[in-house]
């Protein structure tokens, strides 16, 4: 059940070679905390399109020459960790490897179909876990073939500086894949929680309609974009005001969290979109990566 304690019984996780699908704002991310964590003989990095993989490679490179600028991370760690990864657009090259964390955009058909080809490529050993914020693992892994090797594993943003890593379990994951999942999360230096296949998880489901009440407050002109922003930094200890916040995760990522837990579950009054929301997202307006949203950015 979900109150299973996220300790383990096995010594390690035994994934040696790991695939990373998806090298976006938190695939790349997650790539890179498992390269540097060095305990991967190999960590392939697939995105469909030559171009994506440039942006996803550009994007590791970048921060990692900040982590070493910063003495975090010594160049030798550095370059041996890139040169243990492989950036391919070859789905093929995934076939052997023993963990699969997918990181791709939040389209459920899109899975689907990306699970479907999964699990006919991958040999049978080889374990599944979805970074997805919102949809339903269950739904995905029942696409994959294999619905006992198949876990969540939802990291947060900037997942190089997050510490925690929820770990999401359904009725049909083998205890043993659950188990090496938890491992595999302290192995790359990380916090594992552990949660049912419930919407948002456990962070999501308390920081988003909080991000939405925040926006509310907006809507009825109570209080600032500042105001509010001070009030729950200085008041919570939050290091980011809620609207910050939701500009720095991603409006649209926001909305599209929102929009479908409500066309799933229309009586839960938790889930609505604030009319401030609604207008940022029409204008384009999608907070940092368009340099607009409840702020300017830079
Ligand atoms: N790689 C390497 N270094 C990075 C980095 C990255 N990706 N991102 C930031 N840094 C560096 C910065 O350059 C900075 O370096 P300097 O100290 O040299 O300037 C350092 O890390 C700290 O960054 P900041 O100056 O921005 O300082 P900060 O103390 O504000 O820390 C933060 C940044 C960790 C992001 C902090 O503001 C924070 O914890 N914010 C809340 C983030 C949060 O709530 N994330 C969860 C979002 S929800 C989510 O992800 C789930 C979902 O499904 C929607």
């Amino acid at each position: 059940n979900s109150t299973t304690p996220t300790t383990t019984t096995i010594d390690s996780s035994g994934f040696d070679k790991i695939g990373c699908v998806g090298l976006g704002l938190m695939g790349h991310g997650i790539c890179q905390v498992a390269a540097t964590s060095g305990v991967h003989s190999k960590i392939i990095a697939f995105e469909q399109e030559q171009r994506f993989l440039d942006s996803g490679n550009d994007r590791i490179l970048k921060s990692i020459d900040k982590l070493v600028e910063k003495g975090k991370l010594t160049l030798d760690d550095a370059n041996d960790a890139m040169g243990r990864t492989e950036f391919t657009t070859d789905m093929d090259a995934l076939r052997d490897v023993d963990l699969v964390v997918e990181a791709v955009i939040e389209n459920i058909d899109l899975k689907k179909d990306l699970y479907t080809s999964l699990g006919e490529i991958c040999k049978p050993e080889t374990i599944f876990a979805s970074n997805t914020s919102s949809l339903s693992i269950g739904e995905m892994a029942a696409f994959s073939g294999r619905p006992d090797r198949f876990l969540g594993v939802h990291f947060f943003n900037p997942v190089q500086l997050m510490k925690v890593v929820e770990v999401i379990k359904t009725d049909d994951t083998d205890p043993i894949v659950l188990e090496k999942g938890l491992k595999w999360v302290e192995e790359i230096g990380k916090v594992s929680v552990l949660c049912g296949d419930t919407p948002g998880f456990i962070v999501n489901r308390i920081l988003v309609p909080m991000l939405m009440q925040s926006m509310s407050l907006i809507d009825r002109k109570d209080a600032s974009v500042k105001d509010i922003d001070v009030a729950m930094k200085l008041g919570c200890g939050h290091p980011m005001g809620p609207l910050h916040l939701a500009d720095y995760i991603g409006l649209d990522t926001c909305y599209f969290i929102v929009s479908g837990w409500m066309e799933k579950y229309p009586d839960e009054s938790d889930f609505f979109i604030p009319a401030c929301l609604q207008a940022n997202i029409e204008a384009g307006n999608l907070g940092r990566k368009t340099g607009k949203g409840f702020y300017h950015w830079e």
